[in-house]
Formats: structure tokens, C-alpha cells, sequence
């Protein structure tokens, strides 16, 4: 019977496990075993292995998180770790394996395809930066978080007539900051594809006071060259001068957790079922995404060659509504 292979790799994102359900019960239902590796790509290379029926995947489509686990493995970057990964599949006889993860688990699943395994990926990370989905399973849901933790803290701001820096996630990528500032109705968004001087993020917070604001909120991304912890050095140094007191607060990982929202729930569903169809229809090599609202395959190795992109129309779109 024909064993196919599932892991969880990176930043866990939610609806990694609704993707893990779809996967596992698509398996299933052509007749195929499907078998967990625990722990990401550590799992694979120490055959840390579960055979995952049905009911094992039952009541976890809600929960966030990964139920098989995750883990940054070093050895993945080397050669003998992809050709450790490659001979314990062989091993254990399974014909094919499907990723879910983000940008660098989708360089160790290129890194297998090269080396002669059967890998299908699946987009799923909170940073949203995979070239081969215009978005992917758990950005959404991190999205809500900040937004929640935004509207509460302006409240706040507005009571005390302050300024607030938010920092969000995305590591080299502006996509949670840019989405969450501008639902999140932001006065300023400081993100990495944007050199931001922070004289003109003071200037900013001082027409925005001008204007009568009673409180100012900038989103800013922890990859920006002047992150949260920057600008907040830069504003206590050039305090009097800026006429700011900024309250910082970073949201971290609390973006990673909780449970996934519908939008994530139905795009993991999706994509699960799509890499099991591609494991059926031999097509190995690809990940699998969601581009311009269809579910579309994308060869590995362009989706590591090339660059996902922020639409420059939604920085405009942030900048018109800052009045
Ligand atoms: P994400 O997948 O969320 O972007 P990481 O960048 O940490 O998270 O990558 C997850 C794992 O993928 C790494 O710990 C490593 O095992 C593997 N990986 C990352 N980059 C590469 C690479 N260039 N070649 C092979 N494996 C990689
Ligand atoms: O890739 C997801 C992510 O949450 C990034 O946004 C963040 O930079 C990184 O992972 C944090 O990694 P760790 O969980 O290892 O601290």
C-alpha cells in the first residue's frame, strides 16, 4: 500500500493541523497510509514517525498550532542532513512526502525534490512571504490577532493622549505589519520594503496631534531597519526635541497562537487536499498555494528563486486614509 509522509516545519502557523486533518483524511480515503513525522524536519531525518488514521486527525481543525510538532533543524541546510532525510524515507518505504510549512521549509522540500525525493509543499506561514500564494494558511488569523490587540490598545492610547509602537511579526517581510495597519486604521507603518527615517515618523505623530488625535498608533515590522526597539531608542534619545513619549508594545509570538479563523480553516482544507491530489497525479516538485483565488501549483524551485512581493497599491492605500 502506498505510504505518504506528512510534516509541520518552521513558525507554527494556525491551521497547520486543519491542513494536517485535510491531508491525512484525503489519504485515507484513496486507500493510501499515511504516516506523520513528528518534530519537522528533525523527525524525518531520526524517523520519528506515526502512522495517522482518520480518527487520529479528528477534533484538532479548530486548534492552533501543530499536533505533530515543529522545530528549526539545522542539519536540513547541509547535504548530509537532505541525504540523511532522503535515505530514511527510502527506508521506511514511503513513496511520497508533503510539507507544510514556510519559506525555509519550502527550501528543505526543494532541497529533497533535487535529491530525488517525491515532495509536495504547502504555503502555510503567519510572515506571508512565499512566492506561489498570494496568501498563506495562517497569515489571516495572525492578522486578527494584531488587529484585536490594535483596537484595544487605542483605546488607551486615546484616554492618555499618547503614541503607541506596535510591533508585529513577518520577519523580512512587511505583509502582517501593512495589513494590520491599515484594517488597524494605523497613523503610521513602518515595514522593511520602505525606508522609514524616523524624523518623519515624529513629524508624522505631530500633524496627526495638529489635526486634533487624541492618540497615534504606528505599526511597525519587526524586520524594518528601525523595528520597535530602534525607534523607541531613537524617540527616548531625541525625546524633547520630538515632543513624544511612545509606549511600545510587541506582540510576538501571541501572533502565532490561538485558534484559526475561518478564512484559514477553509484555505488549509483546500490546500490539503490539493498536495494529496498532486501526490495522486505524480506531480512532485511543487507547492501548492492560493493564487488569485484559485489553488495553484508552483514548481519548488520558483518558489525558492524568486521573490513574493508587497502590492505597492495597499502602501498608497495606507497613506491616503492617514488624515
Ligand atoms: P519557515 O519554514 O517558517 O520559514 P525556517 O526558515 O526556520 O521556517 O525553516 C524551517 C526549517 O526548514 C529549517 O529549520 C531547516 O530545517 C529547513 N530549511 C530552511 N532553509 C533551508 C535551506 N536553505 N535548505 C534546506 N533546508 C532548509
Ligand atoms: O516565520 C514565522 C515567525 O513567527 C517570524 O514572524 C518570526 O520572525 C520568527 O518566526 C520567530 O521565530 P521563533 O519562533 O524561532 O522565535
Amino acid at each position: 500500500m502506498k505510504r505518504v509522509a506528512v510534516l509541520t516545519s518552521g513558525g507554527d502557523a494556525p491551521g497547520m493541523n486543519a491542513a494536517l486533518r485535510a491531508i491525512v483524511r484525503a489519504g485515507v480515503a484513496r486507500g493510501w497510509t499515511m504516516v506523520g513525522v513528528r518534530h519537522g524536519y528533525s523527525g524525518l531525518t531520526d524517523a520519528d514517525f506515526v502512522e495517522l488514521g482518520a480518527r487520529d486527525v479528528g477534533g484538532i481543525i479548530q486548534q492552533g498550532g501543530t499536533m505533530l510538532g515543529s522545530s528549526r533543524c539545522l542539519p536540513m541546510k547541509t547535504d548530509a542532513g537532505q541525504q540523511q532525510a532522503v535515505d530514511t524515507l527510502a527506508r521506511h518505504d514511503i513513496s511520497s512526502l508533503i510539507v507544510i510549512g514556510g519559506d525555509g521549509s519550502q527550501r528543505g522540500a526543494c532541497a529533497l525534490s533535487r535529491k530525488g525525493a517525491q515532495v509536495v509543499g504547502v504555503a502555510s506561514t503567519i510572515d506571508n512571504d512565499l512566492y506561489g500564494s498570494d496568501v498563506s494558511i495562517g497569515a489571516t488569523t495572525a492578522v486578527d490577532v494584531a488587529l484585536e490587540a490594535i483596537d484595544r490598545l487605542r483605546t488607551t492610547a486615546s484616554s492618555h493622549e499618547r503614541a503607541f509602537l506596535v510591533e508585529v511579526m513577518g520577519r523580512n517581510c512587511g505583509y502582517l505589519g501593512t495589513i494590520a495597519g491599515i484594517a488597524g486604521g494605523a497613523e503610521a507603518i513602518v515595514i522593511p520594503e520602505m525606508q522609514t527615517d524616523p524624523e518623519a515618523i515624529a513629524a508624522e505623530l505631530r500633524a496627526c496631534r495638529e489635526r486634533g488625535k487624541r492618540h497615534a498608533i504606528v505599526v511597525v515590522a519587526e524586520g524594518a531597519t528601525y523595528n520597535a526597539e530602534r525607534l523607541s531608542v531613537y524617540f527616548r534619545e531625541h525625546g524633547e526635541r520630538l515632543g513624544f513619549d511612545l509606549r511600545v508594545t510587541r506582540l510576538g509570538h501571541v501572533q502565532r497562537g490561538g485558534n484559526p479563523g475561518a478564512f484559514d480553516r477553509m484555505l488549509a482544507t483546500r490546500l490539503g487536499v490539493a498536495a494529496v491530489d498532486c501526490v495522486a497525479e505524480a506531480a512532485h516538485g511543487v507547492m501548492v498555494g492560493l493564487l488569485g483565488g484559485k489553488v495553484v501549483a508552483t514548481q519548488l524551485e520558483e518558489v525558492v528563486s524568486r521573490k513574493s512581493t508587497l502590492d505597492p497599491t495597499l502602501l498608497s492605500l495606507a497613506r491616503l486614509l492617514v488624515q
